[in-house]
C-alpha cells in the first residue's frame, strides 16, 4: 500500500452516488445482439399481435390509451403499461416497479433494429430525418405477455416489420431522468473512505482479463491507478499498455524517457518542479491515458514526488465559488502550443480551445490545463482582461493546499511502480528533485481514450462493472471525449 503523504479528503455522498451508479441496469454492449435475438422472436410477436387485437393503435390526434401486461414482478425491469400520446408524438412506459419513462416516437423509430433498419453488421439504413412525420406514427403497440419486451408497428414506411425493444434496454436507455443520470458521475477517490490508493499488482494485470479489468476500472473510476511490483526494466510500460491497445505515437515517440539531461527538449527532462498539467494539450485530441513507469529512483535522490489533482473537481469548485471566472474559462479559447523549430523533428503545433468544457446541463466534462504550453491569446480585446483575471483565480485555486488535500494525491514513486492516469481529468506534476549521485528514470507512454474505453466496455460485458456494461456511462464524461453529453 502506498503511504499517502497527504490524505485527500473526499465527498462521501459523491462517492456513494458513484457506487450506486456503478451497478449496471443492463447489458448495453450486447444491445444489438440482444435486439437481434428479440427480432428473431419477431414473427412470434407478430403473430401474437395479429391474433390479439392491438390494444393501442391508429390513434387519432390527441387521443391516448393504454395496455396492461399480465405479468407483475416488481424485481425485474418488466413493463406494466404503455400509452401513446399521438399529438405529443410520445410514448409513455411504466415498469413493474413504478418507474415511468417517456420516449419520443422519432427516437424509438430511430432505434429500430429490424432487418429493414439495420444491416447485420450493425449499420443503419434509415434515419428518421429522412422520414415523413407520418412515418413516425405508430399503428400498434404491444407489451409481450411476459412484460419483457415492447413491440411497435408503424403507420407507414416500415413494411410488415415490427420494432421490438427488450424492456431492460428501454429502461437502460430511457432518458426521462437524464439530469439525474448525468449527476451520478465519478467522484475522486478518497483515502478517507477507501483503503489506500487505487493500486493493483503487475502480476494480476498481466495474468488475466479480470486483473486487467480491475486495473482499467480503477483508472476509469478514480482517474488513476498504480501498478505495483513491475519489473524495473525499460520496455515494460509498452508491454502493459499493449494489453489495452497500441501506444499512441506522439512527438516524443512511442515511449519516452523522463530523465534529467543537460539539453532537454522538454522541461520535464530536467530536475525542476512541474506544476499540475496535462500532457499534449496542443493536440486536437490529447492522450486519454498516460502511463509512467518508475524504472529507477535511487534513495540518494531527494524530492521528485509525483502529484495528481482532479481538474474536474477543482473546476466544479470554481463553478460554485466564482461562476463569472468559470464562465470566462469555459468560453474564451486559450492557445495551446508547442512551438519548437530547433529540434530533430521541428514542431509548430497550435490548438485553441477554452480551458473548461461543459455539457448541455452546464456540467464540467473536460479541463485543458498546461501552463508551460500556452501561447499568445488570440481573441477580441474585450475578452483579454477577463481571461487573465479568471485564469489567475483558477490557478490559485488549483495550487491551493485546500484543493490538493481535497482532490489531490502526492507520493514518491518507487522503482517498480507504474503510475497510470486519465490525462484528461487528472493533472499531474512533480516536486523538484536533487539527484546527488542518484538517478531518477521514468519510462512513459500514452494510450488513446477510444481504445481504452472500448477495451474497458468489452471486458466489462456481463460483469458487475459499469464501464463495461454501459454505452457511454455517465462517468465517461470524465474523459472529455465530447462536450455534447
Ligand atoms: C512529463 C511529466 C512527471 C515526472 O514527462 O510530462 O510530467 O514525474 N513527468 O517526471
Ligand atoms: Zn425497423
Ligand atoms: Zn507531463
Amino acid at each position: 500500500m502506498l503511504a499517502p503523504r497527504r490524505a485527500c479528503a473526499g465527498n462521501l455522498s459523491k462517492q456513494l452516488r458513484a457506487t450506486v451508479r456503478a451497478s449496471p441496469k443492463g447489458n448495453g454492449f450486447l444491445g444489438n445482439v440482444a435486439l437481434a435475438r428479440a427480432n428473431n422472436g419477431l414473427v412470434r410477436l407478430k403473430s401474437v399481435s395479429a391474433a390479439v387485437p392491438r390494444s393501442v393503435g391508429g390513434l387519432g390526434a390527441g387521443t391516448e390509451s393504454s395496455v396492461g401486461s399480465s405479468v407483475s414482478d416488481a424485481k425485474t425491469n418488466r413493463l406494466r403499461s404503455a400509452s401513446v400520446a399521438s399529438k405529443e408524438r410520445m410514448l409513455a412506459l411504466e415498469f413493474d416497479d413504478g418507474l415511468k419513462y417517456e420516449f419520443h416516437l422519432c427516437w424509438l423509430r430511430d432505434q429500430c433494429t429490424c432487418p429493414r433498419c439495420l444491416t447485420s453488421s450493425g449499420q443503419k439504413t434509415m434515419r428518421p430525418v429522412e422520414l415523413s412525420v407520418k412515418e413516425e406514427e405508430v399503428s400498434g403497440v404491444q407489451i409481450a405477455p411476459d412484460g419483457e419486451s415492447l413491440s411497435i408497428s408503424w403507420a407507414e414506411g416500415h413494411g410488415d416489420e415490427i420494432s421490438v425493444f427488450p424492456s431492460w434496454w428501454l429502461r437502460k436507455f430511457g432518458y426521462s431522468d437524464y439530469a439525474d443520470q448525468s449527476a451520478k458521475r465519478s467522484a475522486l477517490y478518497s483515502p478517507k473512505h477507501t483503503a489506500g490508493y487505487p493500486e493493483v499488482s503487475y502480476e494480476s494485470v498481466m495474468g488475466s482479463d479480470s486483473g486487467l479489468l480491475g486495473w482499467m476500472s480503477q483508472l476509469d473510476q478514480y482517474g488513476f491507478s498504480v501498478l505495483r511490483g513491475c519489473p524495473t526494466e525499460v520496455g515494460v510500460v509498452k508491454r502493459v499498455a499493449n494489453l489495452i491497445g497500441p501506444t499512441t505515437h506522439r512527438i516524443y515517440g512511442e515511449t519516452f524517457d523522463v530523465i534529467a539531461v543537460p539539453e532537454p527538449i522538454n522541461i520535464a527532462y530536467t530536475d525542476t518542479a512541474l506544476e499540475p498539467h496535462m500532457d499534449l494539450a496542443y493536440y486536437e485530441s490529447p492522450p486519454g491515458i498516460q502511463m509512467l513507469h518508475c524504472v529507477r529512483f535511487d534513495q540518494a535522490v531527494t524530492g521528485g514526488e509525483s502529484t495528481l489533482i482532479d481538474a474536474h473537481a477543482v473546476a466544479e469548485e470554481l463553478q460554485v465559488r466564482d461562476p463569472g471566472a468559470f464562465s470566462v474559462l469555459s468560453k474564451v479559447p486559450a492557445t495551446f502550443q508547442k512551438d519548437h523549430l530547433h529540434r530533430d523533428e521541428p514542431l509548430k503545433m497550435f490548438y485553441q480551445r477554452p480551458h473548461i468544457t461543459t455539457n448541455l446541463l452546464g456540467e464540467v466534462t473536460a479541463v485543458f490545463w498546461s501552463p508551460p504550453f500556452e501561447g499568445p491569446l488570440r481573441v477580441s480585446p474585450e475578452f483579454v482582461q477577463p481571461y487573465y483575471d479568471a485564469y489567475r483565480t483558477f490557478r490559485k485555486l488549483l495550487l491551493s493546499e485546500e484543493m490538493q488535500e481535497k482532490h489531490g494525491v502526492e507520493f514518491r514513486m518507487q522503482a517498480g511502480d507504474m503510475l497510470t492516469f486519465n490525462n484528461r481529468r487528472m493533472l499531474h506534476g512533480r516536486r523538484a528533485f536533487k539527484s546527488a549521485n542518484g538517478h531518477r528514470h521514468l519510462e512513459g507512454c500514452y494510450l488513446d481514450v477510444d481504445n481504452f474505453l472500448n477495451k474497458l466496455r468489452v471486458l466489462g460485458v456481463g460483469q458487475e462493472i459499469d464501464g463495461g456494461a454501459a454505452l457511454s456511462a455517465p462517468r465517461e464524461q470524465r474523459f472529455g471525449t465530447s462536450n455534447h453529453y
